[in-house]
């Protein structure tokens, strides 16, 4: 039989020592709610949870009703269990501490718990992106500085990407394992192991239509490509783009390539539109894990010191050889 989400994190531990039993509830919780996220989005119209909220979130964004579904659901699953000191999510301005009537745990949980909220009226994949971290120990009460850690440090970071179906992604540390939801089971099932990105690629992820705000080093790398196979990269290249973070990465890990949402001029002040901490950091750390590289352009994401829960970041990531040549016009 294969193996379920919960022996793969038993089994892990036995071999690894790297899931505490902590560490795992937490995971095994996280899972399920995006089993229950999963459900909703399946529902779509007949449940109700399409269309906006008319509300906005602390970045201006216009908030989906299921941005906020999501974000309740992960919120609810998570805060009881005795496992975490607090959350962070893009839907809330400030961090969420776990209620006093709750034991405190010493993890925290970062998530962006509807990621491609564009893409759900129109039934293309979603998901929800998560990150976990160790609260610093010696401080007593938990607060905002102490989720300003640098990528490097997450113990585990996944997303959970809700396509023609529901896979589960998931490391801590030790490579990169993926889980495909078995709904008669109702549980994740072990689908693939050590999951390796090609270091080559022809293939491209990025939002064209940004073209002409963009600069330079990332013009000059797309219109290479573009040359296709008389240019200046002797190939002919494809391009993709859903509009989903997570799914584009997933395509990524799946067989390859490269994504990028580069800094561009219409938000000058802004390092670019993703957001660090629950988008930038656990994305990642997948692709590295899995053999791939990111970077912001200047340095490797994980080596960046955050200075706010909300703060944003270029992000190039994928296929080694691609990110490394990007990252080289740059510097
Ligand atoms: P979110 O839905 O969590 O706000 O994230 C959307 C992100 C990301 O998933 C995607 O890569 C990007 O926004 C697409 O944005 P544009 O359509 O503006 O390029
Ligand atoms: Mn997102
Ligand atoms: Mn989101």
């Amino acid at each position: 039989m294969a193996a379920s989400l919960s022996r793969y994190l038993v089994e892990q531990q036995r071999a690894k020592g790297n899931i505490p039993p902590e560490l795992r509830l937490l995971l095994e919780v996280v899972a399920r709610a995006c089993k229950s996220i999963s459900h909703a989005v399946n529902k779509g119209a007949l449940g109700g949870v399409l269309g906006s909220a008319h509300s906005e979130n602390v970045q201006g964004e216009v908030q989906k009703k299921l941005d906020i579904i999501a974000n309740e659901v992960l919120i609810e699953a998570n805060e009881w269990g005795g496992h975490l000191a607090a959350m962070a999510s893009e839907e809330m301005d400030s961090i969420y501490v776990v209620p006093n009537r709750y034991p405190q745990g010493e993890y925290l949980l970062l998530f962006d718990p509807l990621d491609g909220s564009s893409n759900i009226d129109v039934n293309v994949s979603i998901g929800t992106i998560f990150s976990v971290l160790k609260k610093p120990e010696g401080n007593l009460a938990v607060c905002e500085a102490d989720f300003l850690q640098k990528g490097q440090a997450q113990v585990a970071a996944g997303y959970c990407v809700y396509g023609p179906q529901t896979t589960l992604v998931l490391t801590v540390g030790d490579g990169v394992a993926m889980f495909t939801l078995d709904r008669e089971q109702g549980s994740f099932v072990l689908t693939q192991e050590h999951v390796q990105i090609p270091a080559d690629t022809q293939e491209f992820a990025v939002n064209m239509s940004n073209m002409r705000h963009w600069d330079a080093p990332v013009t000059r790398y797309i219109d290479e490509c573009l040359a296709g196979q008389t240019g200046p990269r002797g190939k002919d290249f494809n391009m993709r783009w859903v509009g989903s973070m997570v799914a584009d990465v997933h395509r990524i890990l799946t067989r390859g390539g490269v994504f990028m949402y580069p800094w561009d001029k219409r938000e000058p002040d802004k390092p670019g539109k993703l957001r660090l901490l629950y988008e930038a950091n656990p994305m990642s750390w997948l692709v590295e894990q899995a053999g791939g590289a990111a970077t912001n352009g200047q340095q490797r994401i994980l080596d960046i010191q955050p200075q706010q829960l909300h703060q944003r970041v270029s992000v190039f990531l994928g296929s080694k050889n691609e990110v490394e040549r990007v990252s080289a016009f740059h510097n």
